[in-house]
């Protein structure tokens, strides 16, 4: 099957059915994708709102909502142009319907449904962290089950994927995601924002070890995570520096954060493979890594080291498809309307929706899903 592409009229694109659209608006980016059936990405449109958001230092949810009323029209416009079709030619609409940001969800939801109801098509209301758990099959054949470590600057969980709609939470965050744990340093340290490249590029010109910070939740039998009093530690040895805070204190502090806070998640990911091993045998054991704060180095080096112990191999999804967009969604928009798990358009926003609600609820856990 082929379809015009009004951009070049000489080519045709060939697809395979079902062509969904896929929005994403649960967090700062704003974004959009045609994908096909077998995985093709069409079109994968992605603005992001960094420069609206770092004056701040960091998210501010209002913004973001208004950005995404302000833009989300001219990137479904955009989306289908880049994939050179028509919104007659949809054959379904997904759209982000939470966890996230409340404002910014229900902007993505609303104009998805609008969409699928002026085409008369199925609609499908998609958990987010689906979209990052399901976002590797969509470009390798990544079979289930799988072990997913989702870490950036909303989310810190271990999930074992067993299908789709079907997860088992080992652990997630009882205070801050990673990335906001790298983000509230990188503001200590006065190092900009987004926080996790910076500590990054900072902590290459320091050295490990003077500061003695700590590896929250090391050694316990769970798979949980905890970061806020690592950032805390962070926040009592530059106050004990005071204005005797150097350059070079600052790279020192920036290495011994990413050193600590790297030994703390390769501890819970370590705990997490065992108990995947004792569940499946498996002729091949995955690890799949996703979200923003899987661009680290220093971490995707100590990963590999745990994985190659345990005889698991690592995948993550390419970088564009690790942070959030809307290819993702699409794409779980793909795999639900195949198993014809359809939404219908009374589907509701939802700020908190864990993939695996009989997970136990983390003690202390806040807003993490
Ligand atoms: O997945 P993402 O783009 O957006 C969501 O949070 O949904 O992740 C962004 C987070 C930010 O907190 C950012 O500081 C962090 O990922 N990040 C990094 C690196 N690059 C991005 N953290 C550590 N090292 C990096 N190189
Ligand atoms: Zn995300």
């Amino acid at each position: 099957m082929a379809i015009d592409n009004p951009e070049n009229p000489d080519r045709k694109i060939p697809y395979v059915p079902p062509l969904v659209l896929g929005l994403e608006t649960s967090c700062d980016e704003t974004a959009a994708a045609v994908v096909d059936g077998e995985g093709q990405i069409l079109s994968n449109v992605v603005m992001s709102q960094l420069d609206e958001h770092r004056p701040y230092g960091g998210v501010v949810p209002e913004i973001a909502a208004r950005s995404h009323i302000d833009h989300l029209d001219d990137i479904i416009t955009e989306s289908l142009q880049n994939a050179g079709i028509a919104f007659s030619d949809l054959d379904a609409v997904a759209a982000t319907s939470g966890p996230g940001l409340i404002g910014g969800v229900m902007v993505g939801l609303m104009t998805g449904k609008a969409i699928a109801a002026a085409c008369d098509i199925p609609f499908m209301g998609i958990n987010h962290l689906e979209g990052h758990a399901l976002s590797v099959r969509l470009t390798g054949e990544v079979a289930f089950p799988y072990l997913l470590l989702l870490v950036s600057g909303g989310h810190c969980q271990l999930l074992v994927v067993k299908g789709v709609g079907q997860y088992e939470r080992l652990g997630t965050t009882i205070d801050d995601a990673a990335g906001e744990a790298f983000d509230k340093t990188a503001k200590l340290l006065g190092l900009g924002y987004p926080g996790g490249p910076a500590v990054e590029k900072a902590a290459k010109k320091g050295t490990a070890g003077r500061f003695d910070l700590p590896r929250p939740l090391k050694g316990r039998p769970d798979c949980n995570f905890s970061f806020s009093g690592l950032k805390t530690a962070v926040r009592r040895e530059v106050e004990k520096l005071g204005e005797d805070l150097t350059q070079q204190d600052v790279y020192d502090l920036a290495a011994d954060f990413q050193l600590a806070l790297t030994e703390a998640i390769i501890d819970r990911v370590g705990r997490a493979l065992d108990i995947f091993l004792e569940q499946h045998q498996l002729e091949k054991h995955i690890l799949v890594v996703a979200g923003g704060v899987a661009a680290n180095k220093y971490l995707r080096e100590g990963l590999e080291a745990a994985c190659g112990k345990r005889g698991f191999s690592i995948v993550a999804p390419p970088p564009a498809l690790c942070t959030d967009n809307g290819a993702m969604i699409a794409w779980a928009g793909v795999e639900r309307l195949q198993l014809g798990q359809v939404d219908d358009l009374s589907v509701g926003a939802r700020a908190r929706w864990p993939l695996d609600p009989d997970a136990p609820a983390a003690i202390g856990a806040g807003v993490k899903a």
